[in-house]
C-alpha cells in the first residue's frame, strides 16, 4: 500500500507525520511513502533526507490525498482536503472527533477508515503509539522554557559576591502528562516546585519528581476513569481556589494544566489573583484551547497584566517541531506496524483489539463515534477475574450506570461466586480421591503442584495491568526456581518422561528468563537519560 504525507496547512502547523528514520521503518515494513516537496521543511527534515530513505517526493498535495492508501496527518484535514481522499482508504492523525463532525461525515461516506492519534486507549501495551502523551510530555518541558524566557530571573537560587539570589518558585496545578514534565524541567533548573492536584493518586509521582505536592483537608477525590479527573464539587473547587491565592503571593511562576475531558477548563486563577502576584511573574496557562484555567488567558496571545505576563499559547509542541514530529513518527510506525503485523505493507482492522477498537472513529462506512470505553491500566479495578481482563468484548467496560442496572449483569453477580463454589466442591472431591488412593508421594507433588498454580494464577491476573512488566521481575525469580528443579530431576540416571518434562520445563524457564531480562531492560533503557 502507498502511504502519503502531505504538509500540515493549520497555522502554526510545523510538524510533519513522518520523519526520515520513520520513513525507513515504513519501508521496510513492505509500504510505498510518497511525501509532499516541503512537507517536513519546518521540522528541519529535508527532501533529500526522505528520498535518501526511500520516500519519493511529490510536488503536488492533491497528487498525495489523491493516490495514497494510506494518508498520515498530524493536525485534523480540512473539509477540502477530506474530499480528496479516496474512496476507501485509510486517514491516521489527530482529527478531533468530537468537535469535528462534518469531517467525520466526509470519512464515512466515502468510506475511509480512520484512526483519530488522541483516541489510542491509555494501556500498557499502546504506550508506544500514544501520541497524546508524548506530545503532551512535549508541551509541558516547553511550557517551563516559554515561562524561563520571559521570567526576569533565575530558576535555581544563586549566591554570589554581588549578593544571594533565592530560587523562583513554581506552582503546577494539575500534575497529568503534561503538569508532571513540567514538574521535571523546573526541577531541573533548579526551582523549588509545588503541584497540586485533584486526584490523589498523583501525589507520589510528585514527590518521587522531587516537587512538593499540595493538599487540601477535604475529603473528596477527583480519580475520574482511566486515569482522568472528573468534576469536583463547588465547595471543593472554592477551597482549592484559596489554596491558589495564597500560592499566588508567594509563587513566581503558576503553570495551569488543570482540565477533565470533553469539559470547558475550570477557572482557577481569578483577576485578584493575577494582580497579587509579584511583577515580574509569569502564568503558563496550558488549557488556553479548553478556555484557560485563568480569567485573564487570551487563548493564542502572550498578555501582560499588572506586570505578570500570562502566556496562553496553544502552539507549544509546534515549537518543538523536530522533535515533536520524530516522536509522533515513531508513534505512527509503532501503530501502523499493530495494523501490519506481518510487515507486507497492507493493514488490517482487528475490531477485537482494543487499541484498534478504542481509536478507529470510521470504517466501512460506518461512523463509530462515539468510541466503545477501553478499560485502562491506570483505571481502578473493577473487575477482577481472568475474562474480564483478557482482550476482547468482556474487556469493555461500558457506562456503570447501564451495566448496574442490567438484569443480565446482576444474574451474572449471584451465579459468580455459585459457579466458584461449586468448582472448588469439585477440586476437594477429587483432590479427597486422590488422598484417600494415591501413593503418598503423589499426594505431596500434587499438593504442591495445585499450590503453586493457585499463587501463579493470583500473582498474575491479581496484579493491575500497569504493573505487569515490574511483576517480569518476580516471575523471572520463580522461573530460576524452576529451572533449578527441573535440572536436578534431569539428573535422574534413567531416561523416562519425568526427565522429558524437566527438558521441556528448562526449556520454557530458560526462555522466561530470557526474555523477562530482554522487557526488563528495554523498560530501564526508558529511564536512562541519553549519554
Ligand atoms: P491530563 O488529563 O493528563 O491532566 C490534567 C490534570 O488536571 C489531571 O491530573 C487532573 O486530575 C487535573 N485536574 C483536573 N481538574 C483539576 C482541578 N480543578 N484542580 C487541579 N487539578 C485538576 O491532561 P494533559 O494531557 O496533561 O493535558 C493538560 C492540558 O495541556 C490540556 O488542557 C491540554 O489540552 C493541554 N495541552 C496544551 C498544549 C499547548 O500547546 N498549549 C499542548 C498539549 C496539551
Amino acid at each position: 500500500m502507498k502511504i502519503g504525507v502531505v504538509t500540515e496547512t493549520l497555522a502554526n502547523e510545523c510538524r510533519v507525520a513522518v520523519s526520515p528514520f520513520s520513513v525507513k521503518q515504513l519501508v521496510q515494513q513492505g509500504f510505498d511513502v510518497q511525501v509532499h516537496e516541503g512537507a517536513g521543511v519546518r521540522s528541519y527534515f529535508s527532501d533529500e533526507e526522505y528520498r535518501d530513505v526511500g520516500a519519493t517526493i511529490v510536488a503536488s498535495a492533491e497528487v498525495v490525498w489523491r493516490t495514497s492508501d494510506i494518508l498520515l496527518k498530524v493536525a485534523p484535514p480540512s473539509i477540502v482536503e477530506a474530499s480528496m481522499l479516496r474512496d476507501g482508504a485509510v486517514l491516521v492523525g489527530f482529527l478531533g472527533p468530537g468537535k469535528n463532525s462534518e469531517l467525520l461525515e466526509i470519512l464515512r461516506a466515502k468510506g475511509v477508515s480512520s484512526i483519530a492519534m488522541e483516541c489510542i486507549p491509555r494501556i500498557s501495551r499502546a504506550q508506544k503509539m500514544d501520541a497524546l502523551s508524548s506530545m503532551t510530555n512535549i508541551a509541558g518541558y516547553r511550557a517551563i522554557v516559554e515561562a524561563a524566557n520571559v521570567y526576569p530571573g533565575f530558576f535555581a537560587g544563586q549566591i554570589t559576591a554581588a549578593g544571594k539570589v533565592p530560587p523562583a518558585k513554581v506552582l503546577v496545578i494539575g500534575a497529568g502528562v503534561a503538569g508532571l514534565a513540567a514538574i521535571g524541567a523546573a526541577r531541573g533548573l533548579g526551582a523549588i516546585v509545588r503541584a497540586f492536584d485533584t486526584r490523589s493518586a498523583v501525589k507520589e509521582q510528585v514527590q518521587s519528581m522531587g516537587a512538593e505536592f499540595l493538599e487540601l483537608a477535604f475529603d473528596e477525590d477527583g480519580d475520574g476513569a482511566g486515569g482522568y479527573a472528573k468534576e469536583m464539587s463547588p465547595a471543593f473547587i472554592e477551597a482549592e481556589m484559596a489554596l491558589f491565592a495564597s500560592q499566588a503571593k508567594e509563587c513566581d511562576i503558576i503553570v495551569t494544566t488543570a482540565i477533565i475531558p470533553n469539559k470547558p477548563a475550570p477557572k482557577l486563577i481569578t483577576r485578584p489573583m493575577v494582580e497579587s502576584m509579584k511583577p515580574g511573574s509569569v502564568i503558563v496557562d496550558m488549557a488556553a484551547e479548553q478556555g484557560g484555567n485563568c480569567e485573564l488567558t487570551e487563548p493564542g496571545k502572550r498578555v501582560e497584566r499588572n506586570g505578570v505576563q500570562i502566556l496562553g499559547f496553544t502552539d507549544l509542541v509546534s515549537r518543538m517541531a523536530s522533535r515533536a514530529s520524530s516522536m509522533y513518527a515513531n508513534n505512527l510506525v509503532n501503530l501502523l506496524l499493530c495494523l501490519n503485523p506481518s510487515k507486507n505493507g497492507t493493514v488490517s482492522f482487528d475490531l477485537e483489539d482494543d487499541i484498534v477498537r478504542g481509536s478507529l472513529v470510521t470504517h466501512q462506512s460506518q461512523l463509530r463515534w462515539p468510541l466503545p470505553k477501553i478499560q485502562t491500566s491506570v483505571q481502578p479495578s473493577v473487575s477482577k477475574s481472568p475474562s474480564d481482563t483478557k482482550p476482547g468484548a468482556e474487556n469493555l467496560q461500558r457506562a456503570t450506570a447501564k451495566g448496574a442496572s442490567d438484569p443480565a449483569s446482576v444474574r451474572s453477580q449471584w451465579l459468580r461466586p455459585i459457579g466458584t463454589c461449586v468448582g472448588l466442591g469439585i477440586g476437594i472431591f477429587f483432590m479427597w480421591a486422590i488422598a484417600a488412593y494415591a501413593p503418598e508421594k503423589l499426594v505431596t507433588h500434587l499438593t504442591v503442584f495445585v499450590l503453586s498454580c493457585f499463587l501463579g494464577w493470583q500473582v498474575v491476573w491479581s496484579v493491575t495491568p500497569a504493573l505487569h512488566t515490574p511483576l517480569m521481575s518476580v516471575t523471572n525469580a520463580i522461573s530460576g526456581i524452576i529451572l533449578v528443579g527441573a535440572m536436578l530431576q534431569m539428573k535422574e540416571p534413567t531416561m523416562g518422561i519425568s526427565s522429558l518434562l524437566a527438558a521441556a520445563a528448562v526449556l520454557i524457564a530458560t526462555i522466561n528468563i530470557a526474555g523477562g531480562f530482554f522487557v526488563t531492560s528495554r523498560m530501564l533503557k526508558m529511564f536512562h537519560k541519553g549519554e
